[in-house]
Parts: structure tokens; C-alpha cells; sequence
């Protein structure tokens, strides 16, 4: 849950004051676009003339940035990090880069030690001195007492076959200017290959100013770059030692799809990128000649896949009520029972699965460990396995069988709202496919299918244009204390995804609900101070909803409405409407969100949240 990066690079040490364009400010501008990543304490070290120097500062990044100001330290190598803390408060003790007893090795980490206390004990014991309170702390004085011995890159290997539990890390020696050393187990890391100057970070947007060239280190490896010449080396080992080969690939993503183009916040503009995103997504999905849906990474799978017998689909927070919506979408389309999971507890709750059962991993990073473990355990129990993800050569995407991309882009704000959006475009035509190959699916039900599917972009702008209007309904309501979200079928899974932006980033408890379970408990809570967002829109279970908001208006409840464009009925109901254009209902989820994501954003803004990182959380949950 910690962002990284590292340089080695052939700039002038300190790089050109005019420009600012020295490895210190590289370290900075990297760390602000891992910042999602973590952000209550940071630092950097940079090496020149055989030691460190660092900098470091508790709270967000900009309080860094601050300390480094007229005063960066300077060197052709240096090493950044962003942390989200797991063991030790956030203090600048704490907060990495973490060094060997006599300084000359620097170390940043994400991940988390789970036998530190161990080791920490014995290296203790044998005179090593501990500064800080933190479970990467350890590593570095496992690689200086194995330094003693063995040159850099033993000294990591040999360091890591003590530790359990999760990490990437990044190392350099002070008298060693030119290797940077990068190692992961269950932690992502990549590599990135610029002109005369190597990088290594937690994720892309880091690095996209300086190179689109990645290597994904895998599970299990260490890589070692040395930039003793201009043609950087990059050497690749296992934990055994033995070499591994290396596979550059190049990035689609561009430098401006992490940043904010002019939006006040990235979730705005996150928000606003849906109609692009969702067009992009589907159309890699659909041949536009022939009106149908089109999987070519699936062909070779075709036989297995057209033989399951059950689908789970697992994922966590967001990417779980993308899930959800999946689990309607299948079982309407595919006739097959569909189970959802929450990750966190499939891995632990000894499924039953078999060749026949078809397990679907949707993450937006795939990094999420529990999402991963989940797809792991299927694996192990010789499940077919598929992924629905946005990050390319993420972990997830290299441990199923077979990945599905969203074409999302880079999402940096904590909270998830295009990803969403794709996520459930995939997994809906991925039901099609599905059905088509089970043959539950006519030619005629999916020429139409796709015929919504592609006019669905322009629906997306046109509920875009409602932001004021939301943001009116924003300021109304943003003194509340609670707020209820209630819908039934497809939408359901957006009255959990509502509610869950809203708490995010608001910070106002909410609670998403099948509107037909209100009688069985929370109606208790309605009164005229409480307000309902109810997702009315037309569907075979309209009218149902509608009774649903009868009963909440009987107890004088507040209801705002999601409709259907046009319906006047619902005026007659309501305290308030948001219309989205009328699709077909399987499609709906797609459009109800978007209020929903601009709602809990304009709450939050309203109540000067901090929208993009919201408090206690991550972007990518990479413990458990
Ligand atoms: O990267 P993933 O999609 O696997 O992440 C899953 C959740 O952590 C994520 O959706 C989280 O719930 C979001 N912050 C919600 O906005």
C-alpha cells in the first residue's frame, strides 16, 4: 500500500538548476503520482560522493516537497517513497528510506513482513541497532549483515530467503552509485528503461514522463541494474540465484492520462473520462460490422468454457458491485447459477470448485492481494480462471489463465468511478459471449445488445450535463448524517456502490439496501430528516421500486430519485429527480452510477474533504 521509486541516471548530478531536472525532482514528481498509493509520511535518498542523503517529512507529499525546496539532495541515484502505514505510526522515523547501522545502504519497502519480529529479535542480538518502529527495517540490516561477505545483488538474494509475508523493495548502496537493486514477492515493481537512466516504481504513471519501456518483474525475482556504462544492464535472478530472462514491453498509456488536465480533482475528471472509456472498452469487444461480441483471447478456450457448469466471480470494494452486476448479467444471459464473493473471504472459505467452474477475478490494479490469493486458490483447485483488469502485466493478469483489459486508462483517484464503469461494460459482454457459446443467446437479442451497448457513450454525456443540478442536490443534503441508497436487480449493486462513494469520500454514513428489505428493518429509520436515493429506473421491477418509495414518503422520508428521462410519475413521488435515457435494463447500472459518483464528489467537495485522498484508505490494497 506504499508507492516506489528509484533512478539511476547519466544527468548531471543535481541535474539542471534552471529546469529542475535532477534524480531528487524525478523522485519527487514520481512519488506525487504514487501518492494514491499511500500519503501520511515520504521521503527520498539520493547517493553522491560515496553517502546518502535524505529528506523526509510526515503528512502528504506536498509537505516533502516543501523540505526539499532550495535544499534537494543531489546524486545520479536515489530511491522515493509514499507510505501507507502498517506497523508504526506515521512519523518521520518511521517513514522509509530505512538504512543499515553504519549508513551505507538505503532501502525502501511495500509490503508487509509478517515474521519482522523474529528476525529483529535475532538481529538485535547480534548488535544491530533498529531507528524506527516498522517491519521493513529489518531487510536492510539482513542485507548489510550479508553484505559483509557478498557483493550487492547476493546480498539482497541471500536477505530475502528470511522473509514471509508480502514486498517489493528497492536498495542502493552509498559506494555502489551505479546499481539499483529491485526484488518482489506478491508486491508489484516494475522496471523502466529511459535514455541513459533506469527506473523502477510500484506502478506506470510514475515513470511516464521518462519512458514507455517496462519490464514487469515477476513474482520471485530480483533484478539488478547497472549503470556502470551508458547502456544501462538490467541482470534478472530468481530467489534461487539462477538467471531469468527478460521480456521489455511497451506502455499504451500517455503522460497525460495521470494527471488532472484542468479538473480540480482526478476523480472529476475520472468521472467525466466514462463516455470515452466505456467506448473504447466495449468497441475492443464488439465487431461494429456485424453487431456481435468478439473475444479472440477466449477462442483457445472455447471448448472449456462452453463445458462450465457454474461461474464465481471475486473481487473487492468497487470492483465487487461490479461483480454483482455481473451475476445478474450471467444468469439472465448464460442460464448458468453464478456465485459472488468477496475475495477476502473466498480465499479463506474453502470453496468448492472444480475443472467445470469458470472463476472471474475483476480488479482495477490488479494488485489487490486478496483478489489475488482468491484466483490463486482457484487455480490450485484447477478452476478455469480469467481475469477483468485495467493494469497490464499487473499480478493478477499473470496468474490467471486469461485476462480481459478494461481500457480505463490510468485511475488515480482512491475512489473508483471509470474503472466501474468498464469493468461492468466487460463483464456484461463477456456474459453475451458466454451465452453465445452455450447458445442461450439469439443473433437477434445480440445485434440489439450491441446496438444499446454503442449508443450507451452518448448517454453517459448526457447525464454528465446534470453535474450542476447535482451538485445543487449536493449542497441541500450535505449536512445529513446518513443517507440510504436503495434499488432492486441490476441496480441493486449501484445502491452499494453509491453508498460506498459517498462514505469514501464524503465521510457520511450510508448504507446501500434492496429496496424490498426496507419493511424488514430500515424503514425504522426514516424520518423527515433522512434521505433516500432511490434507483427508479424502467424496469420489469419499476413498479416495485416505486411501492418501495411509497412506503418511504408514508414515513415522510426525503427521497431523491434516479428515473428514467421522461417519467412523470416519479415527479409526483419525489422530493427530487435525476434523469438518465431510457436502456435497457441490464445496461441501466452504467447509467444510474454516474449521479451517484458526482453526488458523494460535490458532498465531499462541499465539505472540504480532501476528494482524491481520502482519509485512512489506499488505492491499491496490497495487504491483506
Ligand atoms: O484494484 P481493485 O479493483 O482490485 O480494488 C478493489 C477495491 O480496493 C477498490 O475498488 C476500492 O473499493 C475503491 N477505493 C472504491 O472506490
Amino acid at each position: 500500500m506504499c508507492g516506489i521509486i528509484g533512478v539511476v541516471s547519466h544527468r548531471p548530478v543535481g541535474g539542471d538548476p534552471a529546469t529542475n531536472s535532477g534524480v531528487g525532482q524525478i523522485l519527487i514528481d514520481g512519488l506525487k503520482r504514487l501518492e494514491y498509493r499511500g500519503y501520511d509520511s515520504a521521503g527520498i535518498v539520493l547517493a553522491d560522493k560515496g553517502r546518502f542523503t535524505s529528506k523526509k517529512a510526515t503528512g502528504k507529499l506536498s509537505a516533502l516537497s516543501q523540505a526539499v525546496k532550495g535544499n534537494m539532495p543531489v546524486g545520479n541515484i536515489g530511491l522515493g517513497h509514499t507510505r501507507w502505514a502498517t506497523h508504526g505510526a506515521p512519523s518521520c522515523d518511521n517513514a522509509h528510506p530505512h538504512f543499515a547501522c553504519d549508513n551505507s545502504i538505503a532501502l525502501v519497502h511495500n509490503g508487509v513482513i509478517e515474521n519482522y519480529q523474529t528476525i529483529k529479535t535475532k538481529l538485535a542480538k547480534e548488535g544491530h541497532k533498529f531507528r524506527s518502529e516498522t517491519d521493513t527495517e529489518i531487510i536492510v540490516h539482513l542485507i548489510e549483515k550479508y553484505h559483509k561477505h557478498h557483493p550487492p545483488l547476493e546480498s539482497v538474494r541471500r536477505a530475502i530467503e528470511h522473509l514471509e509475508g508480502s514486498f517489493a523493495i528497492g536498495v542502493i548502496f552509498a559506494k555502489k552509485p551505479n546499481i539499483l537493486i529491485a526484488a518482489r514477492l506478491n508486491s508489484p515493481m516494475i522496471i523502466g528503461l529511459g535514455d541513459k537512466e533506469t527506473f523502477l516504481a510500484s506502478d506506470i504513471p510514475a515513470i511516464l514522463p521518462y519512458t514507455k519501456k517496462v519490464i514487469y518483474l515477476a513474482e520471485e525475482q530480483i533484478a539488478e541494474i547497472d549503470a556502470s556504462n551508458s547502456a544501462h544492464r538490467v541482470n534478472i535472478i530468481n530467489f534461487k540465484g539462477r538467471k531469468q530472462p527478460c521480456q521489455v514491453s511497451t506502455v499504451a498509456w500517455d503522460a497525460a492520462g495521470a494527471e488532472k488536465e484542468g479538473y480540480p480533482h482526478f476523480m472529476l475528471k475520472e468521472i467525466f473520462e466514462q463516455p470515452a472509456v466505456v467506448r473504447t472498452t466495449s468497441r475492443y469487444y464488439l465487431d461494429t460490422k456485424t453487431n456481435t461480441v468478439k473475444f479472440p483471447a477466449l477462442t483457445g478456450m472455447a471448448k472449456q468454457l462452453s463445458a462450465v457448469n457454474r461461474i464465481v466471480l471475486v473481487a473487492c470494494g468497487t470492483a465487487y458491485h461490479a461483480s454483482l452486476v455481473g451475476k445478474y448479467a450471467m444468469e439472465e444471459l448464460c442460464r448458468l447459477p453464478v456465485e459472488v464473493a468477496y475475495a477476502s473471504e473466498f480465499r479463506y472459505a474453502l470453496p468448492v470448485l472444480d475443472k467445470r467452474t469458470l472463476v472471474i477475478a475483476i480488479s482495477q490494479s490488479g494488485e489487490t492481494a486478496d483478489t489475488l490469493a482468491a484466483i490463486r486458490a482457484a487455480k490450485a483447485k484447477k478452476a478455469l480462471t480469467l481475469a477483468i483488469c485495467n493494469v497490464l502485466g499487473s499480478s493478477i493478469t499473470r496468474d490467471a489463465m486469461v485476462t480481459l483489459y478494461t481500457f480505463a486508462g490510468p485511475e488515480v483517484s482512491v475512489a473508483s468511478t471509470k474503472a466501474y464503469t468498464t469493468q461492468i461494460t466487460a463483464v456484461i459482454l463477456l456474459s453475451a459471449y458466454l451465452a453465445k457459446l452455450r447458445r442461450t443467446l439469439t443473433p437477434k437479442d445480440e445485434k440489439s445488445l450491441v446496438r444499446e451497448m454503442l449508443a450507451l457513450p452518448d448517454k453517459i454525456e448526457k447525464v454528465l450535463t446534470l453535474n450542476d443540478m447535482i451538485a445543487d442536490y449536493a449542497d441541500k443534503y450535505k449536512d445529513v448524517t446518513n443517507f440510504m441508497y436503495i434499488a432492486r436487480r441490476y441496480n441493486l449493486p449501484n445502491a452499494f456502490e453509491g453508498a460506498l462513494k459517498m462514505k469514501e469520500i464524503s465521510y457520511t454514513h450510508a448504507e446501500g439496501y434492496g429496496a424490498g428489505e426496507m419493511e424488514h428493518g430500515p424503514l425504522a429509520l426514516v424520518d423527515d430528516t433522512f434521505p433516500t436515493v432511490a434507483i427508479a429506473v424502467k424496469s420489469n421491477v419499476y413498479d416495485k421500486v416505486i411501492s418501495n418509495i411509497q412506503m418511504v414518503k408514508a414515513r415522510k422520508g426525503i427521497v431523491i430519485a434516479i428515473a428514467t428521462e421522461g417519467d412523470k410519475f416519479i415527479r409526483t413521488l419525489a422530493d427530487g429527480v435525476i434523469e438518465v435515457p431510457e436502456t435497457p435494463e441490464i445496461l441501466s447500472p452504467i447509467l444510474t452510477v454516474i449521479p451517484l459518483q458526482l453526488l458523494a464528489y460535490h458532498t465531499a467537495v462541499k465539505k472540504g474533504r480532501d476528494v482524491d485522498q481520502p482519509r485512512n484508505l489506499a488505492k491499491s490494497v496490497t495487504v491483506e
